[in-house]
């Protein structure tokens, strides 16, 4: 597994990844829930080289033997907070590989001025997210209601949100 900026020329083939991947990802993520086309390709990928280049989001195309095989991303939230999200395509899950590029993502996070703590959200139904900061030794700080994102799918409308402090 590999970690690489994501560039214009993914667009082909984030859409091929996301739409093969529409059904695994649309019970937690609202952003999938309309499905996924050029368009929205184009939108994300020119909204990440802009997050980029002002240093407030860094996402990064998953890959595994050259090929996106998910997205993770780290988004500064504060000063001194800076927090996680990932998606993998199905046939991609249960290797380790979203919580290798989580710990990627906090190493990076460090490295940013200032940040002194990462967070990892999820919906409380949203088991195999909570699998990967628990394995990264996070601690789970909070449960809120109502959650930030609309309780689509198989979302219940909590968020736990989960820590690592420097
Ligand atoms: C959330 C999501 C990325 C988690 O995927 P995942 O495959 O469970 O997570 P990882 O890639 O870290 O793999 C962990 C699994 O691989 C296993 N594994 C194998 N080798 C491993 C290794 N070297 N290191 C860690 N885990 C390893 C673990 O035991 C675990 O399996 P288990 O769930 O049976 O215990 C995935 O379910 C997904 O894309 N869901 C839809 C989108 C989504 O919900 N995104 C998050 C929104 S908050």
């Amino acid at each position: 597994m590999e970690l690489r900026r994501l560039t214009d020329g993914d667009s082909e083939e984030l859409v091929r990844v996301i739409t093969e991947s529409l059904a695994h990802l649309q019970p937690w993520s609202p952003w999938a829930a309309g499905g996924y086309d050029a368009a929205a390709a184009a939108r994300f990928l020119r909204e990440s080289a802009e997050e980029w280049e002002n240093g407030t989001a860094f996402p990064h195309a998953i890959t595994v033997d050259g090929a996106i095989v998910g997205v993770v991303a780290l988004m500064r939230r504060a000063p001194d907070l800076a927090e996680i999200g990932y998606w993998l395509h199905p046939a991609h899950t249960g290797r380790g590989h979203a919580t290798a590029a989580s710990a990627q993502m906090v190493e990076l996070a460090f490295g940013l001025g200032g940040v002194r703590r990462v967070q990892i959200w999820h919906d409380e139904a949203n088991v195999a997210s909570s699998g990967v900061p628990r394995r990264l030794g996070f601690t789970e700080v909070d449960r809120r209601t109502p959650a930030r994102e609309p309780a689509i799918g198989n979302r219940v409308g909590v968020d736990v949100v989960w820590e690592l402090r420097r």
